[in-house]
Parts: C-alpha cells; sequence; structure tokens
C-alpha cells in the first residue's frame, strides 16, 4: 500500500512510501479508503507541536472513509463491501469519556488514514449515510462529531436557541449546518467578508468580521439581544474572553480549540457573574457518530468540501489548512 509516513517533525518530514499492506486481525477489519480530510489537529500533529513524544514513523491524519475489503476473526457486523469512516477514538464506543478511551486516536498515536489502506477496530468503523460521497463522509469523524457533541450530547440546544461560532472552518461550518437543522439562530465570525457571505449563503442569521470588529463579544450581545446560549469555542486563548463577553447569562461555552494559542487569562469573574458553564469537548463517541449520522441522514445533510486534493498533493492541502485560506473542509481524494 501507499501512505505518506511522517518521519521527522515538520511538514518536510513526510515522505510518500511503499509498505506492506496490513491484514486484519481478530475483531479488526481493513479498509480501501477513497478519500481522507484534515483536520487542525493533523497539522499541529505533523509539527510536533500536538505531542513531541508521539512515536514515528507515524501515518498522519484522523479522518478518512472507504471499502471495507477484508475482515478478521471474529467480526460479525460489518461485511466486504461495507462503506465505513474511521471512528476518531476507536475505543470510546459509548459513555462517558475516560483516560482508557481517549488513548487509541487515529494519526497518532494509531496509524492514521494519509493512505490508501487502514486497518480499523470492527466497533470502530462506522458505517456512513447512503447518500454521502466517501469524499464527503471522510469529513465526519473529528470535526463533525466534535460539532455534534458541543451541540448536542449534553444539554441539546433546543429550537428558538442562539449559538456562536468561530471562524469558518471544519467544527465551525458543521456547527453552523446542525444548529440550523435543528432549529437554532447562528452568529458567525470570521477574518473574512468573502467567507461570512458564504456562511450566510448556509443559514448564518448573522454575521460579524472579526478583524473589523476586534471587541466582537458586546457586538454579539447586541445582535442576539443580550447574549447566545452556546458558544462553540474553537479560537482558545485569544478569544475565550470575547466568548465570555458574547454569551448570555446561564450560557454555555464548549471549550474545543486553540487556534490562537492554549494559555491565556481567564476573566474568572465573568463566569460567575454570568454563571456560565464552561465544558470541554474532545470529539466524541462511536454513539455520537451514530447519532450525528442519523441526523445528517434524515436532513439530507452535505457536509461543506471548500477544497479537494489528490492523494499525491497531500502536503499542498496540508499547506492551505496552515495559511487558514481554506472554507470549510479540505479533503484528499485517494486512487488505489
Ligand atoms: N477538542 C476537540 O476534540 C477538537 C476537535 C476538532 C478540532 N479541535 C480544535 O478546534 C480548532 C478548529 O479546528 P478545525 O479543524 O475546525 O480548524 P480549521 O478548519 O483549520 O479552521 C480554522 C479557521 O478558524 C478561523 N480562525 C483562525 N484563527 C482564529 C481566531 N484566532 N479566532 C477565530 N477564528 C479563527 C479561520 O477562519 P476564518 O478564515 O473564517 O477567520 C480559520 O480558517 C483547532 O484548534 C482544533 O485543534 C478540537
Amino acid at each position: 500500500m501507499k501512505a505518506f509516513q511522517l518521519e521527522s517533525f515538520g511538514l518536510d518530514g513526510l515522505a510518500m512510501r511503499d509498505i506492506p499492506t496490513p491484514v486484519p486481525g481478530l475483531g479488526q477489519v481493513l479498509v480501501a479508503l477513497k478519500a481522507a480530510s484534515l483536520n487542525y489537529r493533523d497539522l499541529l500533529m505533523i509539527k510536533g507541536i500536538y505531542d513531541k513524544r508521539m512515536p514515528l514513523p507515524l501515518i498522519p491524519l484522523s479522518d478518512g472513509a472507504g471499502e471495507v475489503v477484508a475482515i478478521g476473526s471474529g467480526v460479525t457486523k460489518l461485511n466486504v463491501g461495507d462503506r465505513v469512516a474511521g471512528a476518531f477514538f476507536q475505543s470510546w464506543i459509548a459513555g462517558p469519556i475516560t483516560r482508557e478511551k481517549s488513548r487509541y486516536s487515529l494519526g497518532g498515536p494509531r496509524q492514521g488514514m494519509l493512505a490508501t489502506h487502514v486497518l480499523l477496530d470492527e466497533a470502530g468503523a462506522v458505517p456512513i449515510p447512503s447518500h454521502l460521497s466517501y469524499a464527503e463522509a471522510a469529513t465526519l469523524p473529528c470535526a463533525g462529531v466534535t460539532a455534534w457533541n458541543a451541540l448536542f450530547a449534553d444539554d441539546p440546544i433546543k429550537p428558538g436557541d442562539s449559538v456562536l461560532v468561530q471562524g469558518t472552518g471544519g467544527v465551525s461550518m458543521f456547527a453552523l449546518q446542525f444548529a440550523r437543522a435543528a432549529g437554532a439562530n447562528v452568529v458567525v465570525t470570521s477574518s473574512s467578508n468573502e467567507k461570512l457571505e458564504r456562511a450566510k449563503a448556509l443559514g448564518a442569521t448573522a454575521t460579524i468580521n472579526y478583524n473589523e470588529i476586534p471587541n466582537w463579544g458586546a457586538e454579539v450581545r447586541r445582535l442576539t439581544n443580550g447574549g447566545v446560549d452556546c458558544v462553540v469555542e474553537v479560537g482558545g486563548a485569544g478569544t475565550l474572553k470575547q466568548s465570555l463577553d458574547a454569551v448570555a447569562y446561564g450560557g454555555r461555552i464548549q471549550v474545543i480549540g486553540v487556534l490562537s494559542g492554549a494559555v491565556g487569562e481567564i476573566p474568572t469573574t465573568s463566569i460567575l457573574h454570568k454563571a456560565v458553564r464552561l465544558q470541554g469537548i474532545y470529539v466524541g463517541s462511536v454513539e455520537m457518530f451514530n447519532s450525528m449520522n442519523r441526523a445528517i441522514e434524515a436532513n439530507k445533510l452535505l457536509p461543506v468540501i471548500g477544497s479537494t486534493f489528490p492523494f499525491e498533493n497531500a502536503l499542498e492541502a496540508l499547506k492551505l489548512m496552515e495559511s487558514a485560506g481554506h472554507f470549510g473542509k479540505i479533503v484528499i481524494t485517494i486512487e488505489p
């Protein structure tokens, strides 16, 4: 099989290699990948920022979809020919997260999706919605499930609620689509007016350019009559203060990302005065993945793919993500 292996940290450390195709063992399936998608985490992983001690060589990328081409002994629920995507955490099947369940994520430490084939656990190979192409299904495992977890897993948003999503990347565009499908109003921020127009076309009820309005928290409050019920917080250290301004009394901030850094000052008085709940979100379980797929199928939702690259141009795809030039998801198509 062909795979991009990370042999030393940094984009220059990626090399395309011919390596032996693995054979599925007990409870495993071999998937011929048709598409993979990028997440910001993949970039952090490749650069050695996510975990400097990650053992190399590593096939990066957590997200991909393809067809089951071989099954190991003990596999009972999947067959050759099934269309599946890999669950980000191969061992988080259901229930609350634990240290053990969150240990075996694809694309580090488990071998990932920037390859023609991947071994998955049977329980971690999730059947994909029938109306989605492989390219569309490849966007679901990390960004889709994270947005789903943030909005619906615990204390689901309700019709008429207001939600804030930051930027127009993968997690945020899924959150926009899911929240609109659930009948919520959605405010979208972006550095780009052109991207904000695209977000409006996807259903954004209000938009703010965060470069033009650096104190956008107050603007969110003005636009939503007192603040949003839920913030999908992907900015991290540089955005949390504004999110605390933007959130309504009694609202919640789903802490997901680190786009503007991981460590910063936290204005604790806003948290207590407004009785705000901060909830960490770490992708999600297979159970959440299946719930999300049912909603995607019922609403015939189509993931937002902004750019597509062939397998051999994977480096270009990663550089596009690095420059934040994309909208929604970046997909890599994989031929045998
Ligand atoms: N906790 C988890 O389980 C989990 C899961 C998935 C992702 N994440 C994290 O969530 C974040 C987003 O991931 P992603 O894959 O959706 O990223 P992405 O697709 O690369 O999205 C990046 C976009 O966010 C916007 N952005 C960049 N810096 C920003 C800032 N300082 N403030 C507001 N928006 C900013 C930009 O959009 P505009 O050009 O429109 O401004 C940029 O294009 C990352 O930090 C990632 O590591 C965490």
